[in-house]
């Protein structure tokens, strides 16, 4: 009779040692809370039951089938791209896609590919993360953030709203001053002419104001045009003037002559300009001297040329331990009602957008200066 030779020691212990690892290696998978799979062209050929899981599938709907069905059809293109850098090692960061459940709801992943071999053949590793809570956060969050900007920008049309309706309606009464005089049986037909003229002027000055208003309280369309900061300034001035002179500030501007067109979003940058008038003339309020200068100037160096602008107001200034949280979204040192905190923050924001930059400091007079720099020629 023959018997089986005996198992060598060392053999036994190392098929034990292989053994083992394979549980612990199949443990990690099968228990990991990562979705994982594998993919040979294209089609699944192993899935984990974190991935069951986020895709609402069993294994068998899934094995066999091609991964990009399970794909939301708008995103497909992108995942594709996506993952085909990542694969090329041209990116390292997951990416998301929508998948369609089974039950037909769509679930947000992060996912990352890796190439793999398997079985001899090349595969793709593939690790998902269900992130759809993050990505609802997210939008939450987008979706606040424009709130407060509209809220913000009413704010600042809030601001304007009295000054301007003082603006339209002095127009308006000599408009129909004229008028009354003109019905006047007594008026000589002369004076006529010039009269309308006068009104015609008036007539241009409401229309002025109210479509520089409109422009600025629609929403940016994120359009950069060439426009010359001095007259950017201007405009904002025919809108505030009013406060300003009901305020008792004294206005300096000293405009450079010859300033190149820069590109600008011309409804964002009036409301980063307002914010700062309408700060400068709360930081004024109770003081005796109300003096607010608007400087222009081209600066010239060796990075590029620039347009700088300059708000220096006589206000009570900032508080040292204040000047590095001016910018901190909601920081305002004023009453409820009276500040949203958020005016600086955006203005930040917008000049980001146009690769300028928004600083502050106190100045001589013991009030605010706040300095805007853009580049002429943004990258
Ligand atoms: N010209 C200024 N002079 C002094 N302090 C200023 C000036 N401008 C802004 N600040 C300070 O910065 C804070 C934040 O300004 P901002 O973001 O516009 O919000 P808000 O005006 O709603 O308070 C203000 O509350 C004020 O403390
Ligand atoms: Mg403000």
């Amino acid at each position: 009779m023959q018997r089986n030779p005996p198992i060598p020691e060392a053999v036994s212990s190392a098929a034990e040692d292989l053994k083992n690892m394979e549980d612990f290696y199949r443990t990690l998978v099968m228990k990991a809370n990562s979705g994982m799979a594998i993919l040979q062209d294209e089609k699944f050929i192993f899935v984990n039951p974190s991935l069951m899981d986020i895709y609402g599938y069993r294994e068998d709907d899934l094995l066999g089938r091609a991964m990009v069905e399970f794909i939301h059809p708008e995103d497909r293109d992108q995942a594709r791209k996506d993952a085909a850098r990542m694969l090329e090692g041209q990116s390292f960061t997951p990416y998301n896609y929508r998948v369609v459940c089974a039950d037909g709801q769509t679930r947000s992943v992060a996912e990352t590919v890796t190439p793999i071999s398997c079985g001899g053949s090349p595969a793709v590793l593939v690790n998902s993360m269900d992130v759809t809570e993050l990505v609802r956060l997210r939008k939450q969050l987008v979706d606040t953030q424009s709130l407060l900007l509209k809220e913000e920008q009413l704010f600042a049309i809030g601001t304007l709203a009295g000054g301007i309706s003082h603006e339209i309606l002095n127009p308006l009464n000599i408009i129909s001053m004229n008028i009354q005089m003109m019905e006047m049986d007594a008026w000589p037909p002369e004076k006529t002419k010039a009269m309308l003229a006068v009104s015609a002027r008036q007539v241009e000055r409401i229309e002025k104001i109210v479509r520089d208003l409109s422009a600025f309280a629609k929403p940016s369309k994120g359009e950069f045009i060439p426009l010359n900061v001095n007259k950017l300034i201007e405009s904002v001035f025919t809108l505030i003037s009013p406060k300003l002179r009901l305020s008792g500030v004294e206005i300096d501007k000293q405009y450079e002559g010859e300033l190149p067109d820069i590109p600008i979003d011309r409804s964002k940058m009036w409301q980063v300009i307002i914010n700062l008038f309408s700060n400068a003339i709360d930081a004024m309020d109770g003081k005796s001297e109300k003096r607010l200068l608007v400087a222009t100037v081209l600066e010239k160096t060796p990075e590029g040329d620039f347009v700088r602008i300059v708000f220096s107001d006589s206000g009570k200034g900032i508080d040292e331990k204040n000047i590095s949280r001016i910018f901190d979204p909601f920081f305002t040192t004023k009453d409820p009602g009276m500040g949203t905190g958020l005016g600086l923050s955006i203005a930040f924001g917008i000049l980001q957008e146009h690769r300028g930059t928004l600083h502050a400091e106190n100045n001589e007079w013991g009030g605010a200066s706040f300095v805007i720099r853009l580049p002429v020629h943004p990258a």
